[in-house]
């Protein structure tokens, strides 16, 4: 029997909407599925934004992450697959709204996601290298789960004013996870979403962003393109909906580094 590896867990989070977590989560999840590791995509939020933008359709869906954490069902029998060669997809449904109440009685309450993977891990068919998970905006236990499973947090910041504000929140929660729930959770990067080279408030953002935060923010930038809002209503991501254009290569460059980041630390 092949040996089983655990996947590198990365939790897509920031609990400020629209900032890009799901295109993040969709895109990034492509473009490495497309450099040959094989990746899940688990969509954590009810609004399950990630789980169309897969093409997958939420009316024929047997299973979702719902009844994965409540025990219901295993993880492998949630994922399905989306047609991309490499990646699969965790679908969510609404049902996820009324998860936070009902897992509050829950034994491991806030280790349902991670009990979820080490089972598919260990038990399980199927095998990722690469595990993305799209958090709801909220610092809620969704959340909280996603980052009690992960390895590290990927942080998606909007090039707009306020980009930095709230910030310190989602921080002070991955450094409470850290201290109460998993020791081993660090800040894989920060990624800037959504900026536009016409508009000198984005680039004063980005330098903003970078001398608050340093080398924790990508070299990778990913533009404001029109194309990238586009590709959601096609259930596709952007790559293979335009793979030329500029929304498409910036994803494709935020892989090379997020696997370069990787490896580093492998190597350390
Ligand atoms: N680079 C981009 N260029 C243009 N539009 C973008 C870009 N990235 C994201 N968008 C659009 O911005 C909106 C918000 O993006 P997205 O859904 O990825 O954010 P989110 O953080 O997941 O939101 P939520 O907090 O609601 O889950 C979407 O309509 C998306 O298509
Ligand atoms: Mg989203």
């Amino acid at each position: 029997m092949s040996e089983r590896k655990m996947p590198r867990i990365l939790a897509i989070a920031n609990q400020k909407g629209g900032v890009g977590k799901t295109t993040t989560a969709i895109n990034l999840g492509t473009a490495l599925a497309a450099v040959g590791e094989t990746v899940l995509v688990i969509d954590m939020d009810p609004q399950g934004n990630a789980t169309t933008g897969l093409g997958v359709d939420r009316r024929r869906l047997v299973h979702s992450t719902y009844e994965m954490l409540i025990g219901e069902v295993t993880l492998d029998l949630v994922v399905c697959e989306t047609g991309i060669p490499g990646l699969d997809c965790a679908p969510s449904s609404l049902d996820l709204l009324g998860a936070e109440l009902e897992l509050a009685d829950f034994p491991r309450k806030a280790f349902r996601l991670a009990d979820a993977i080490r089972t598919m891990v260990e038990h399980g068919n199927r095998q990722y290298t690469y595990i993305l998970v799209d958090c709801p905006p909220s610092l809620n236990l969704l959340t909280i789960n996603a980052l009690a499973a992960a390895d590290a947090v990927l942080v998606p910041l909007q090039c707009e004013y306020f980009a930095l504000e709230g910030l310190s929140q989602l921080l002070k929660t991955v450094e409470r996870v850290r201290n109460s729930l998993n020791p081993r959770l660090t800040i894989q990067g920060v990624v800037l979403t959504m900026y536009d080279r016409r508009n000198s408030l984005s680039e004063q953002v980005a330098q903003d962003v970078r001398s608050v935060l340093g080398d924790k923010v990508y070299q990778t930038i990913i533009p404001r393109n029109v194309r990238v809002s586009e590709a959601p209503s096609h259930g596709k991501p952007v790559l293979l909906y335009d793979s030329r254009c500029a929304g498409s290569q910036a994803y494709i460059r935020l892989a090379s580094e997020i696997i370069r980041r990787e490896n580093d630390l492998r190597a350390a």
